[in-house]
């Protein structure tokens, strides 16, 4: 039996703009198991980040706020504890990495000297000892020459050796759970591999959970163990990734599902890409949110907006095109 690590329960986040209400995360439930990948999937403005911020309680308020649902770590409520107990878990049981490298890393300071940083903040160790820490931390996430490394600035090392550093900071206390915000995006190809190779054996060595935040199916593919589908704040499919792969129900996941390029050749490599876009989030119908871009659309679909059903065991979809297991 797998031992749950954290568990999204029904969670809402929303933001009060001028416009109006943007339920950016609406009821969202799902768990990461220990020593998971999960994958969250979708087109951008899905509510990706948004969940992941919700998890770190990094949600700017306002306009944004946590209206309802939990959010349950190693058997506690995390939204219901003090910002003092939230720091203490933010950066030591959970780590985060995003996107741009440069805009987390301070420009003014050695990485070593962040890296240091983030440890003698969460571990009671010297100075000395924290810059120990910090070498073997930027030799284990593949830097070469990592005692010299340990005095350079941000901007004199490439964008791949940035992202590693930020790696190394996030794992330098050992979190329970990482969470990765498209930490690739902005690499090219031969060193988003490397990054990703990285991300894979750190798991494997710290038995790490990874919540792997990425508009890229075949990083999916290749990293995680269970995906969740996101469509406009809510999850539409989920499951066991390779169940998930081989048999898409949802007609938005197969439709993503069409725009990965083929290396077989077999969609031309040509990029399918959905026709039509997301509702305006201010506005949203009453009904399917799928429903103006779906070739299965029917009369039955305006009736509401249908509930996430068991499939199989581990594999739940949200469309009315399928019954629920018995
Ligand atoms: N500070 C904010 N103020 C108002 N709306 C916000 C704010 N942050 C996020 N949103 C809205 O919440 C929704 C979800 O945004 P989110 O950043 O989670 O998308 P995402 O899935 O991460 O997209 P991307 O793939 O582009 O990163 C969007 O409609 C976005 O406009
Ligand atoms: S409920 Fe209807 S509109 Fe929505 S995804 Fe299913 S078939 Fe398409
Ligand atoms: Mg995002």
């Amino acid at each position: 039996m797998k031992k749950t690590l954290v568990e999204f329960k029904n969670l809402k986040t929303y933001f009060y703009t001028e416009e109006g209400v943007v339920k950016a995360v609406d009821d969202v439930s799902f768990k990461i198991n220990q020593g998971e990948t999960i994958g969250i999937v979708g087109e951008s403005g899905c509510g990706k980040s948004v969940t992941a911020m919700s998890l770190m309680r990094l949600i700017p308020n306002p306009p944004g706020k946590i209206v309802g649902g939990d959010i349950i770590f190693e058997n506690e409520s995390l939204l219901s504890l003090s910002e003092e107990k939230m720091r203490e878990i933010r950066g030591n049981k959970i780590s985060v990495i995003f996107q741009e490298p440069m805009t987390s890393l301070n420009p003014v300071y050695t990485v070593g000297y962040q890296i240091s940083e983030a440890i003698i903040l969460h571990q009671k160790l010297s100075k000395a000892e924290a810059r120990n820490k910090a070498i073997e931390m930027i030799k284990l996430v593949g830097i070469p020459r990592s005692e010299e490394i340990v005095d350079a600035y941000p901007h004199e090392l490439s964008g791949g050796m940035r992202q590693r550093i930020m790696i190394a900071m996030a794992l330098s206390c050992n979190p329970k759970l990482l969470v990765a915000d498209e930490p690739t995006t902005a690499l090219d190809v031969t060193i988003q591999a490397q990054i990703l190779d990285l991300m894979r054996s750190l798991k494997e060595e710290f038995n790490t959970s990874i919540m792997l935040i990425t508009h890229d199916l075949g990083v999916v593919a290749e990293m995680c163990d269970h995906v969740v589908v996101m469509y406009a704040g809510k999850i539409v499919e989920e499951g066991e990734v390779k169940e998930l792969f081989k048999n898409p129900l949802h007609p938005y996941t197969k439709g993503l599902l069409n725009s990965k390029p083929s290396l077989t050749g077999k969609n031309n490599n040509k990029l399918y890409s959905i026709p039509g876009q997301v509702p305006n989030p201010v506005n949203m119908p009453n009904h399917c949110y799928f429903y103006d871009r779906c070739e299965y659309a029917s009369e039955e679909c305006k009736k509401g907006i249908p509930n996430l059903k068991n499939i199989k065991e581990d594999h739940r979809v949200a469309c009315i095109l399928y019954k629920e297991e018995q």
